[in-house]
């Protein structure tokens, strides 16, 4: 069975009740619940993890290449600041979708600029929870056409 690293950024353990207009009213633990049913649906298996700290998502993510066959990673506010997880997206060479819940781009200029996108296979927003499911959906193809 494929495994997907499904990897959510700082705040997101927050979901439901942080900025329920932005963000949705699922919790974490539901979207996470969603996506294992629908990952199954697929034939994929998903393991999702949070963490609030940069350096512990670089963890996740160096992990990620022992077991993994690609990421769906919500990078959250680190976006739009971090080199540091870009390099590791750049290092661990396994394909990785950017989601985000909210529309970044209808958002505040700081948010329209990502500096992990472009070293992601592609990114998906504004879709509410239903960003990681097209990621899922998405990851479908990619790794069937990889082989
Ligand atoms: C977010 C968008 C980011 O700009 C923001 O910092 C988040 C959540 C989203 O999923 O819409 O924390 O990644």
């Amino acid at each position: 069975m494929k495994e997907i690293l499904v990897l959510h950024g700082p705040n997101l353990n927050l979901l439901g009740k942080r900025e329920p207009e932005i963000y949705g009213h699922l919790t974490l633990h539901e979207i996470d619940r969603r996506l294992a049913s629908v990952a199954q649906d697929l034939g994929l298996q998903v393991r999702s993890m949070q963490f609030n700290s940069e350096g512990d998502l670089v963890d996740a993510l160096q992990s990620a290449r022992d077991w993994a066959c690609g990421v769906v990673f919500n990078p959250a506010g680190y976006s739009h600041t971090s080199v540091a997880l870009r390099d590791t997206v750049s290092a661990i060479q396994l394909p990785v979708i950017e989601v985000h819940l909210s529309n970044v781009q209808a958002r505040e200029e700081f948010r329209r600029h990502s500096l992990i996108a472009p070293v992601c296979i592609g990114v998906i927003a504004g879709f509410g929870w239903r960003s990681y499911l097209l990621a899922l959906h998405a990851f479908k193809g990619v790794l069937e056409e990889r082989g």
